[in-house]
């Protein structure tokens, strides 16, 4: 159980746990010391936190959770508190360490935490306060140049504490130090594996449907296909997917989700064609929430008439991760996400939900997809916005521009995955100026057509991103093919704005 201090690691942190094999959770630091009885973790980890131990009002958790008998692994915040809480001394140094450090092991051993490390290792650290003095029973197993007390621990009480982030990918050996915390601080088994997810969800999913029909959209994206192959797995035909074909998708998207769930796995799909109806509401509109707006609108009106055909359902799948479940801060609200449907479908549509990604972070989602056979194009696929291409035309959605926009998309997508370029490369894709025009020459003629912006980032979780630094050779192919191929196009150029400032998407 992840405590959160106030850390923009606590998510992180239960990552690097459940990449351990382990399950974790998140809870908010005012959990009391009761509820964390009764849900019984099998270890605690307290988040780093922007706060010092000094301030008034800076998240606190009770003393009392280091005497539950439970292990506690305090990190840099919570490696204060575990010090001050228990009898040692903390000090505001006035020495900040910010970034990698050298981490120097105790002459005395390593102790039990850092058993895998070399003697000297980077770590990365960012905190002003430092532990001065131990508590008692505590032995310091590691120390840097400008603090003396970076890591220590009392093995027999089960506590231990590092000031630095093994969290973070720049402490060369973070998850070694999870994994001992984990296995030999817990005793806890690597157990958290896809089989055993799929087999815990189809047991539970089995359990709240029953004999009930159940309905899910698919759009294409990994969570909604990974969704409906759980539940299928636990109530076969009983699920029919529903495909809002809008029209907005990229090339050769829609014959793949006709290809994988109707042909490959057998699933009973409802292919609704609508882009005519798409196309139609969307003419003359340009204003991106406008377009969202429409979108959303058109689709709850599509999936309303599949639903009323389908009465009998009483089920609807929602692919809700677990970093919606944070987000929205309420493990039993009915949150749906308008992300996940491109408009949200509304309130009072007469479903209960089942949600069988809740407890999933998405990389354990794709664990999950290719366990139960998903293909590599939609388990390793790029994230999409729900209004499609859409927003990727700044002006007018008619048919003439989604075709500009398509085949240039198609450009990038083959040539960043023919460069192996997939796995790093967080979304590519491209952007149609359609309100632009520019002068060019091709062959003997002077044409006067529009730009298009190839947009390439890398990002963790598209909260923030960087431009991707593409070869050379690879821009140069981009470029070339895109207006070589793509007929009413005549320039390119590539965006090199992070976010922030930027956003990922240009509307
Ligand atoms: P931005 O542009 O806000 O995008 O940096 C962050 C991530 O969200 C995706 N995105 C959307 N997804 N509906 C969606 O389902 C939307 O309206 C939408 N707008 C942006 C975007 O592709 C990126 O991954």
């Amino acid at each position: 159980m992840v405590v959160d201090l106030g850390a923009q690691y606590a998510q992180l942190i239960a990552r690097r746990v459940r990449e351990a094999h382990v399950y974790s959770e998140i809870v908010p630091h005012d959990t009391s010391i009761d509820e964390l009885r009764v849900r019984r973790p099998a270890g605690i980890i307290l988040s780093g936190g922007p706060a010092s131990v000094y301030e008034a009002g800076g998240p606190r958790v009770d003393p009392a959770v280091f005497e539950l008998g439970v292990p506690v692994l305090g990190i840099c915040y919570g490696h204060q508190l575990m010090a001050q809480a228990l009898g040692g001394e903390v000090e505001a140094t006035g020495q900040r360490e910010y970034g990698a450090t050298s981490l120097m092991l105790s002459d005395r051993g390593p102790g039990v935490l850092l058993a895998d490390l070399p003697a000297r290792d980077t770590v990365w650290m960012s905190h002003g306060d430092a532990v001065t003095r131990e508590p008692d029973g505590f032995r310091v197993t590691a120390a840097t140049d400008q603090i003396p007390i970076a890591a220590m621990e009392d093995p027999s009480r089960g506590l231990y504490a590092v000031q630095f982030h093994p969290e973070v990918s720049h402490t060369a050996h973070g998850q070694a130090v999870m994994k001992r915390f984990l296995y030999d601080g817990c005793d806890l088994l690597p157990d958290w594996t896809p089989t055993n997810i799929i087999d815990e969800q189809v047991g539970r999913i089995r359990e709240q449907v029953g004999d009930a029909q159940v309905l899910c959209a698919l759009s294409g994206g990994v969570d909604s296909a990974v969704a409906a192959l759980l539940v299928h797995r636990a109530v076969g035909d009983q699920l029919t997917c529903v495909f809002v074909d809008h029209g907005l998708n990229r090339e050769g998207e829609p014959d793949q989700v006709e290809e994988t769930f109707a042909r490959h796995f057998r699933i009973p799909l409802v292919h609704v064609k609508a882009a005519d109806r798409f196309l139609a509401r969307l003419a003359g509109v340009t204003d991106p929430e406008v377009k969202r707006k429409t979108i959303g609108e058109e689709f709850i009106r599509v999936f309303e008439e599949v639903a009323r055909e389908r009465s009998d359902a009483g089920f609807l799948v929602q692919g809700t991760l677990y970093p919606d479940v944070i987000e929205s801060g309420s493990k039993t609200a009915a949150n749906i996400k308008s992300h996940h449907n491109v408009g949200g479908l509304p309130e009072d549509i007469a479903f209960d939900l089942v949600e069988p990604l809740r407890d999933l972070f998405k990389d354990e989602v794709r664990a999950v997809g290719a366990e139960l056979g998903l293909p590599e194009e939609i388990v390793g696929r790029q994230p999409f916005p729900g209004p499609g291409l859409a927003v990727r035309i700044v002006g007018e959605v008619n048919a003439e521009n989604l075709t500009k926009v398509r085949g240039a998309d198609a450009v990038v997508r083959e040539e960043i995955t023919r460069a192996g370029l997939d796995r790093t490369t967080w979304q590519a894709f491209c952007v149609l100026l359609a309100d632009v025009q520019s002068v060019g020459v091709m062959g003997d003629g002077r044409t006067y057509e529009n730009p298009v912006i190839v947009r390439a980032v890398t990002s963790e979780d598209a909260m923030t991103a960087d431009w991707a630094r593409l070869p050379d050779d690879v821009l140069d192919r981009i470029a070339s093919r895109i207006v070589r191929e793509v007929p009413g196009v005549n320039r390119v150029a590539y965006d090199i704005t992070s976010k922030p400032p930027g956003t990922i998407e240009w509307e």
